[in-house]
């Protein structure tokens, strides 16, 4: 029935209409009688748009049902679908749970849990009418280098593959009577995934963002490729497209591999989108020469567009290569079928318009209690004392006077990373609902143990306090895509100086909030105790949980922690293997029963 459905939709389609819903347009370039007079197919907030001035999720609602309405009001009334990256929860929203970002979900190794928190992401997506998001990220990072690799679950595909569970979770698990590549969404609490970004992101050159990936087909096969087996078969929605080149080709141009191989060798059967202007990419500098990129995306085998500001030029140039016999209609009408087959698996066109009944479950005690054991499962114990027979963790949490300091003790949004509520991150702060670690710790401890916060104590601050010990909170700025390639991957002076000043005086623990391993060896004989943190989200006390002692480490390295940049990329099972703590390392301690 779906399909005679389609069939009889595409008869009725004019050719205006059907590359209408190959357009996906940002929010700020939409409006009702736009997507009604353009027969749009899709609205995005990308990562980079400024935040939604509506914080209530009833605003959201509203929003994305006022351009549905206008989608509805076209001639054949074709819904449109809303999409966002809710990368790591629903990261856009005021108020949302932020779950681990994926190198520390990576750290869990466990695929219930991120499959739970797929759910718990879908609906809180849902509880804004939105039923499309731009997740996972199944990159498998070799280049900790790269700005994204806080989005990569791990360097192993292993594991990766293992994480792609997050799919069954986001868009429900798939019957088992399905025809392999056909997507599913298994109705109004869940949302079409999409695995991106399609194919060898994590492999770039140097680890620079939207560089080339150099390989051959094992090394395609064996690294980068095989998430997207796993992704396929658990009928992911969508796939998006990478920046990156692959062997020279752009990925948005290479139809090798998006058509032969996707399509045709997969069996994927839902829609290819591109990446924000990843069209107008294939020629540089960019959108030089429009027609001709607008030719090879299409051709490559990309069904939706992310424009997604200037909508009328790309329908022009479209139209004109159909009519001029450049691009034939079949492949318009592959593209359109995928569009489509999507809309109606997933009953977008029975249930269009969202109502206001999921809003609590926005930012709900259910999620953020998810998202705390996931920020506990995902700490990774580095070093605890000189010995096993000297350990520091867990700590006491009766005692005189603790300290706790650093930039990243008591940051909200430093906790949370780039992508939240704004693309690069900073903006957390303000809008985001959670505990730091620093909040997390002062509930943990003892009522009768004394605190002192610090953001960058000094020498003799430390040295005039009889601290028991401290906790030393730092890491990374957030930064998101491009702006977080970096070559150097040290430890910012403020940290290394909190560090140096704390740990040189007073027993210590360091958490490092980073997206990635950072240089460490230098500084790790005057660290008593380190954890990775990586990027925890909102529930700060998780981190405190395991601290003190309520839960034990259990966390394993999802990547190779390197000793010097030199040795990059360096991953597990290279030739030249020689990391500071290897792939799969973590120390574990028991939870300590009662105190
Ligand atoms: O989904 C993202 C992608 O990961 C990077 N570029 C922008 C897209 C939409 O915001």
């Amino acid at each position: 029935p779906m399909n005679t459905r389609m069939k009889v939709l595409m008869n009725q389609m004019t050719l205006a209409e059907k590359i209408g819903q190959m357009v996906q347009i940002d929010r700020r370039a939409a409006t009702a009688e736009i997507m009604r007079d353009y027969s749009i197919g899709s609205v995005l907030s990308g990562g980079g748009s400024v935040p939604h001035k509506h914080a209530a999720p009833e605003g959201w609602v509203d929003m994305v049902n006022g351009f549905q309405t206008g989608s509805l009001s076209s001639r054949l009334g074709i819904p449109m679908i809303y999409g966002i990256d809710a990368v790591h929860g629903h990261n856009n929203v005021y108020k949302a749970t932020i779950f681990p970002h994926n190198i520390g979900l990576g750290a869990t190794r466990d695929k219930d849990l991120v499959k739970r928190i797929g759910a718990a992401t879908a609906l809180e997506a849902r509880a804004t009418g939105i039923p499309y998001v731009f997740a996972p990220c199944i990159a498998v990072c070799r280049d900790p280098r790269w700005g994204r690799c806080y989005e990569s679950y791990s360097e192993d595909p292993k594991v990766v593959q293992e994480m792609t569970e997050i799919i069954s979770g986001l868009q429900g698990d798939i019957p088992a009577n399905s025809t392999k590549g056909v997507p599913y969404v298994g109705g109004n609490t869940k949302v079409a995934a999409c695995a991106k970004h399609y194919v060898g992101d994590g492999g770039t050159i140097d680890g620079i963002n939207m560089n080339n990936t150099v390989t051959n087909w094992h090394g395609l096969l064996s690294i980068h490729m095989p998430p997207y087996y796993n992704s396929i078969i658990k009928g992911v929605s969508t796939v998006m497209v990478s920046y990156s080149s692959l062997n020279g080709v752009k990925m948005h141009a290479n139809r090798q591999l998006v058509t032969k191989f996707l399509k045709g060798n997969l069996k994927f059967r839902g829609f290819v989108i591109s990446d924000w202007q990843g069209i107008d990419k294939i020629t540089y500098p960019q959108h030089a020469n429009y027609t001709y990129s607008v030719l090879n995306g299409i051709r490559a085998g990309i069904d939706m567009v992310m424009v997604p500001l200037n909508h009328t030029e790309f329908i022009d140039i479209l139209t004109s290569l159909v009519n001029k016999n450049f691009i034939p209609i079949s492949r318009i009408d592959d593209a359109v079928r995928r569009i489509l087959r999507v809309k109606f698996s997933m009953g977008l066109f029975e249930n269009p318009i969202a109502d206001h009944s999921l809003v609590d479950q926005l930012g709900s005690q259910a999620h953020r209690d998810l998202a705390r054991e996931a920020v506990r499962k995902s700490l990774v114990l580095l070093k605890n004392g000189e010995n096993a027979d000297s350990p520091v963790l867990p700590l006491p949490k009766k005692a005189s006077k603790i300290l706790v300091a650093g930039s990243h003790a008591n940051n909200l949004g430093f906790q949370c990373g780039g992508w939240t509520i704004t693309w690069q991150g900073q903006g957390g702060n303000n809008h985001t609902a959670g505990t730091t670690i620093f909040n997390g710790i002062s509930t943990a401890v003892h009522p009768s143990t004394e605190i002192s916060y610090s953001e960058s104590p000094d020498e003799d601050f430390v040295k005039s306090n009889n601290f028991s010990y401290a906790v030393v909170v730092v890491g990374e700025p957030p930064y998101a895509e491009s702006a977080g390639d970096n070559s150097n991957l040290t430890i910012p002076q403020q940290g290394l100086d909190t560090i140096k000043n704390v740990c040189g005086n007073v027993k210590c623990v360091v958490v490092l909030v980073s997206g990635r391993p950072l240089v460490i060896q230098p500084h790790l004989k005057h660290i008593d105790a380190l954890v990775a943190a990586w990027l925890p989200g909102t529930e700060g006390n998780g981190v405190a949980d395991v601290l003190f002692g309520d839960y034990g480490f259990t966390g394993k390295l999802s990547r190779t922690w390197f000793k010097t940049v030199d040795q990059l990329p360096m991953n597990v099972g290279d030739l030249h293997y020689d990391p500071l703590f290897p792939f799969g390392y973590g120390l574990t301690t028991e939870p300590v029963t009662s105190s």
